[in-house]
């Protein structure tokens, strides 16, 4: 059977702050495969086009802008039930209101920026991951 595959993204905050070996370590940890890794310096096409469903909302500029701020660690990670366990490991959008032990709550907080820099994105849906992974690993 092939297994469930997921988008993960290190975001820029994690990149920049030195946290892509520990993010990454959390994901092994957890048991799941790392099956593919590129550090991309996204377009801004390729921003919109991966947050297409934020598009028009009021902080949809701000994402884009904090996302094109630096490189990003792009993962394809593999493993059943992945997309469901990494929402899980990243934690709450919102990294006060994170758990700790997840991802955003033992390592973000809020630094009082127009949007929430909250260390990796992860797939929300099996549709969503085959259209994001297409994207970032065209
Ligand atoms: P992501 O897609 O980045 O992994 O985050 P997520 O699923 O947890 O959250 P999502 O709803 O997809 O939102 C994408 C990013 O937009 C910012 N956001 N701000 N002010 C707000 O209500 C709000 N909602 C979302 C966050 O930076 C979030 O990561
Ligand atoms: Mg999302």
């Amino acid at each position: 059977m092939h297994a469930e595959e997921t988008l993960v993204l290190v975001k820029p905050d994690g990149v920049a702050r030195g946290l892509t070996g520990e993010i990454l370590r959390r994901i092994e940890a957890k048991g799941y495969t790392i099956v593919d890794l590129r550090m991309v310096t996204a377009s801004r096409e390729l921003l919109e086009a991966h947050y297409e469903e934020h598009q028009g909302k009021p902080f949809f500029e701000p994402l884009v802008e904090f996302m094109l701020s630096g490189p990003v660690v792009a993962v394809r990670v593999a493993g059943n039930r992945v997309i469901e366990g990494f929402r899980s490991l990243a934690g709450a959008t919102d990294p006060t209101a994170a758990a700790p032990g997840t991802i955003r709550g033992d390592l973000g907080r809020d630094w009082g920026v127009a949007v929430q820099q909250n260390l990796v994105h992860g797939s929300d849906s099996t549709l969503s991951s085959e259209r994001e992974l297409g994207l970032w690993f065209a």
